[in-house]
């Protein structure tokens, strides 16, 4: 088969052997991987993949045919459409993935849409959900919501009942996270000039560092404040005596490091919570642009250049 590789902090495209799969495990045919963060992470020499997983191929997350399964595979057979979150390895023509991460693809999902699907939804549904335990009536707010794991909070927050506001930097970008669900969309500059336009019950950081003080004091009483990206910084000066005065809570994880039995529990609530509302067109997957494999430098400088609304997406 043929994949992207990270060969001394460079993108290139090799062949390597079909992989086989084990105990458990689909061969699936990949036909979109959408790119993450971590993979520029990973090719700036950070965040290598866990073990079990391919070391020197990235991708986070696909979407495919089933071409063959391993032993005892019980809940999909050759021809299925599937997409999961892997450790790695994602991008290339070939994949294994455990059946216990795997979803169906629903007929409403083109294969980028699919491919950009599973790290950010389960992310922001984790976050939002299972961490935060968002609920009916709540007041949230998502920071850098025009990306891929924004527009999936919002989507999934407004579907929710909770009110949403959200930030985006690029104006251009505001009218369709409005159209996400978000009540009110500012620049982060704006809402910071607003005295931060809390109270929150939850807020999703996104974006790190240059969002505290201020998440803080927009926190409501018994708010919490959900890490999971820290691109723009992750060191803080924290005025704990806040926090304990909101009766707060900070939250941070990561999906990536997770065993396979966290990872399956995340996929099945996401399977029951929100594959319904995407098969009925409720909740979308914003694809910005997809690239052939062939031009994985391309597709890696455009997620890198920002700007954009929802998922940059290699196509196999
Ligand atoms: N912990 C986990 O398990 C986990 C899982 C998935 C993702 N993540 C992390 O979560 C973050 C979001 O992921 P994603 O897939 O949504 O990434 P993404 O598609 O690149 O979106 C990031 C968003 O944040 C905005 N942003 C970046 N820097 C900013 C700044 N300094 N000020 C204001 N806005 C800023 C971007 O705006 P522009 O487009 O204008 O740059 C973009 O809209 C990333 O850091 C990613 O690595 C963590």
């Amino acid at each position: 088969m043929r994949a992207v590789t990270i060969e001394d902090g460079k993108l290139a495209i090799r062949e390597y052997p079909d992989p086989i799969p084990g105990n458990g495990e689909l061969l699936v045919r990949v036909r979109a991987a959408g790119l993450n963060g971590a993979d520029l992470h990973q090719l700036r020499g950070g965040y290598p993949a866990p073990p079990g997983s391919p070391a020197d191929i990235p991708g986070l997350e696909l979407a495919g045919e089933v071409a063959a399964t391993g032993h005892g595979v019980a809940r999909f057979q050759p021809g299925d459409r599937v997409m999961a979150l892997v450790g790695g390895g994602a991008q290339a023509e070939l994949a294994l993935v455990h059946e216990r991460v795997a979803m169906p693809v629903p007929d409403a999902l083109s294969w980028p849409q699919a491919g950009g699907f599973p790290e950010v939804f389960t992310t922001a549904h984790d976050a939002l959900f299972t961490q935060c335990g968002l609920g009916l009536g709540d007041r949230v707010l998502v920071h850098g919501a025009a990306g891929g794991v924004g527009t999936a909070a919002v989507q999934l927050a407004a579907a929710a009942g909770a009110l949403v506001t959200a930030t985006v930097r690029n104006p251009e970008h505001h009218r369709a996270v409005a159209e996400l669900g978000a009540e009110r969309v500012a620049t982060p500059d704006e809402l910071r000039g607003s005295g931060g336009g809390g109270p929150f019950d939850v807020i999703l950081e996104l974006v790190g560092a240059p969002n505290f003080p201020a998440n803080l004091e927009a926190l409501a009483s018994g708010g919490r404040i959900s890490i999971i990206g820290t691109g723009a910084g992750s060191r803080i000066e924290l005025d704990l005596r806040i926090l304990m005065a909101r009766r707060g809570k900070l939250l941070g994880s990561h999906l990536r490091l997770r065993p396979l039995e966290e990872k399956a529990e995340a996929a099945r609530r996401v399977e029951h919570q929100v594959l319904p509302a995407v098969a009925s067109g409720r909740v979308r997957v914003p694809v910005a642009a997809t690239y052939p494999l062939d031009a994985v430098e391309q597709a890696y400088d455009r997620f890198r250049a920002g700007g954009k609304l929802g998922k940059i997406v290699l196509e196999g």
